[in-house]
């Protein structure tokens, strides 16, 4: 039988596991509430809450009560304030990591910059960060949007999306420096990459290099799992898999050290799930 070993670091986050207690909080007392957006991108934590009352909005034309709870994600003071001109009351779960990019985004550019968020322009938590940002910013993880601006601003601030790679980072700040370091410019770098992720991401990555298969338990659409999920496929068999039903009997013939690890928005119990079905089949 393998060895089937758990990462340093799995189940929920801080600010994920934040944000849900504030969320069960709400609902147990009023009944039912909406969020705006998906408070995690996790079908299984979703099903959990929607048992509670809890629903999610799309979009903020579709809110219907009077109360709306923002997402671990964070949202731009325009929408927040647009929602609280409708005399809804707002409660906010945002992170506190991510509260400290938007705080970042909104002082760069008290302070002249430009600001670049590396990262995916079509995530939530990156369009309220450059919400912050009031218009004097884009996101990107190509260079060469940067390189094509014209004119290149002279005060450049850039900032990650918290669940980026530390070490991609880095590479995209370098290639900034070189094309965007002339005369009289300046560039200023804050590392707002997420201190859980940090550690998560490097557990995960210690073990793929003593295991032969990697399960990352996580949903499809969250950022943060797919991150770690490509990080381990760089170094050993890997699959992204949402709950032990979709493990596949055939990816555990001949291995001998399995490996488990998980998303930030993932339940701990989730995980056990799945270390529960491999110790039977594997
Ligand atoms: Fe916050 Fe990091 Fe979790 S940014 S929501 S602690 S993944």
């Amino acid at each position: 039988m393998p060895r089937i070993e758990k990462a340093g670091k799995t189940g929920f986050c801080f600010g994920v596991k934040r944000a849900i207690d504030i969320l069960e909080k709400v609902a147990r007392e009023r009944g039912q509430v909406e969020t705006l957006g998906a408070v995690a991108h996790n079908q299984q934590v979703l099903d959990k809450l929607a048992e509670m009352g809890v629903s999610v909005v799309k979009d903020a034309a579709e809110i219907k009560g009077d109360t709306i709870v923002t997402s671990s994600h964070g949202v731009s003071p325009d929408l927040e304030a647009s929602l609280r001109a409708r005399n809804l009351e707002v409660v906010s779960t945002t992170c506190h990591d991510v509260r400290r990019a938007q705080s970042a985004a909104e002082k760069l550019v008290e302070s002249g910059f430009f600001v670049i968020v590396f990262g995916d322009a079509n995530h939530p938590e990156v369009k309220g960060v450059l919400g912050w940002a009031k218009g004097k910013g884009l996101a990107t993880t190509d260079e060469k949007v940067i390189a094509a601006l014209n004119p290149l601003p002279r005060k450049l601030g850039i900032l990650s999306q918290t669940t980026e790679v530390p070490a991609h980072f880095a590479e995209f700040v370098k290639k900034i420096i070189d094309l965007a370091l002339t005369k009289n410019s300046e560039i200023r770098i804050i590392d707002t990459i997420c201190h859980d992720l940090r550690e998560r991401q490097a557990t995960a990555l210690e073990l793929a290099h003593r295991a032969d298969l990697m399960l990352v338990v996580g949903g499809r659409s969250s950022a943060n799992t797919n991150r770690i999920a490509e990080l381990c496929a760089n170094v050993t068999e890997t699959h992204l898999i949402e709950t032990a039903d979709d493990i596949k009997p055939a990816w555990l013939k001949g291995k001998q050290h399995i490996g488990v690890t998980s998303g930030a928005s993932t339940a701990e119990e989730t995980v056990e799930e799945v270390m529960e079905r491999l110790e039977k089949i594997a």
